[in-house]
């Protein structure tokens, strides 16, 4: 009966990575000479090749892909990302390489703002458009799920219109998108915080919580940008409309923010460069999933986070690439190799990170992020024997063949024809 509907299995991989041990909080787990079976899109048996052959045979599965003796690993979580944008911001690449700071670049009218300009400019559909070809490359790189935050609108009838655009650019990719508001991304030029904060809350807010596409409400509590008060005012506002509070947190100074997330019960606070131990414990006892960006210190020439601190606290330590014009990278693979390389994290803490605490940083503790009976089956075949080649083998992307609900969505760096 069984055999009747199995779809796909993979079979001869050197490894299965399924996920924590234990079901949760425990190092990675993972089955050498090991295979998956995929029944209606969901896995069906995962584990020993032989186990799993004798319940699932090849030769039943509509689609029986080799793998080789190469990995497989859960289908990365990308759980921050600003990926629906317009314009190019590259000349601030070489700016800042020259001595320009962030702030300085922002506090002048670029950056944010730069991007900003673009994106009221730019068509509902060219919004999609360019969102949809971001998804595309996330995919070809291992990328099943993926948060998508708007905050380059910094009006009403803008920041709606990227929620239209994460809507329309969702619909019928194979990456699970999931929406956050974040008005409050930057305060636009000319005005005064206090009064664009009334604005989020009275006007953008209230309608943003009303569209398909938002899930959470963001804030970038940094000095210069909206204080702990000003963020404590969005998010609260945000909760009280069902979008569960995330925050940028402790990014460029310690403001008290990692503290705010905790109090505020948010899913995740993110960046925190510059947050200590006592706000480690405090994320961690709360429940608030840390998200660590080392894309954004390495573009930065930035210091990494402390991963050690959060770890050693007991929180599930997410990995996210921050996608965005001043973080320009698709990449789970080469976030996971800057969190081995840059914050000695090891391998299959990393990759945990970029998995199941990925998921659990916006708020899927259903099993994504994980291969186990009855979990979807998203899945990514790497060119390698075991999971380390992700970070071990740096700069390429070591991600040959992707699954999303047991389809093959991509393939060999390109995104498979549907
Ligand atoms: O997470 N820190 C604030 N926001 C983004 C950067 C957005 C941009 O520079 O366009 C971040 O790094
Ligand atoms: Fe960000």
């Amino acid at each position: 009966m069984a055999e009747s509907t199995l779809e796909t299995v993979v079979y001869g991989a050197g490894e299965v990575v399924v996920g924590p041990s234990g079901g949760d909080g425990g190092p990675l787990e993972t089955h050498e000479d090991a295979a998956v079976a995929v029944v209606d899109g969901d896995v069906a048996a995962v584990g020993d090749a032989e186990a799993v052959r004798r319940e699932y045979p090849a030769e039943n599965a509509d689609t029986a892909i080799d793998a080789s003796g190469r990995a497989v690993i859960p289908g990365f979580v990308d759980p921050h990302t600003h990926a629906v944008f317009a314009g190019d911001r590259s000349d601030e690449f070489a700016a800042k390489l020259r001595g320009r700071t962030y702030q300085e670049i922002l506090a002048e009218g670029g950056g944010i703002l730069r991007t900003v300009e673009a994106v009221r400019e730019a068509s509902t559909a060219e919004l999609a458009a360019n969102l949809a070809a971001q998804l595309d490359v996330m995919l070809a790189h291992g990328t099943t799920t993926a948060e998508v935050k708007t905050g380059y609108g910094l009006d009403t009838e803008t920041e709606l219109r990227l929620l239209d655009a994460i809507e329309r650019a969702a619909d019928g990719h194979p990456v699970d998108v999931v929406g956050t508001f974040m008005g409050a991304h930057a305060v636009p030029g000319g005005r005064d915080a206090d009064d664009y904060v009334d604005e989020v809350v009275d006007e953008q807010l209230p309608r943003a919580a009303d569209h398909p596409a938002a899930a959470f409400c963001d804030v970038f509590c940094e000095e210069g940008v909206f204080t702990v008060a000003q963020s404590r005012r969005v998010l609260e506002a945000g909760r009280e409309r069902g979008l569960r509070p995330k925050i940028h947190a402790e990014e460029f100074t310690r403001l008290g923010s990692a503290q705010l997330a905790a109090d505020l019960g948010a899913v995740s606070a993110d960046h925190l460069l510059h947050a200590n131990e006592d706000d480690a414990a405090a994320l961690a006892d709360a429940g608030v999933v840390p998200v660590l960006l080392p894309g954004t210190a390495f573009a930065l020439g930035e210091d990494y986070a402390d991963a050690e601190q959060f770890r050693r606290a007991g929180a599930d330590v997410a990995l996210a690439t921050d996608l965005n014009p001043n973080c320009y990278s698709q990449s789970m693979g080469f976030a996971v190799a800057l969190a081995c390389n840059g914050m000695r994290m090891a391998p299959g803490d990393a990759l945990l990170g970029a998995t199941r605490n990925a998921a659990l940083a916006v708020d899927r503790g259903d099993g994504t992020g994980t291969l186990r009976e009855g979990t979807a089956a998203d899945l990514a075949v790497v060119d390698g024997p075991s999971h380390v080649h992700v970070p071990y083998n740096f700069g390429v992307n070591t991600v040959e063949t992707v699954l999303k609900d047991g389809d093959v969505v991509a393939r060999e760096g390109a995104v498979a024809d549907a």
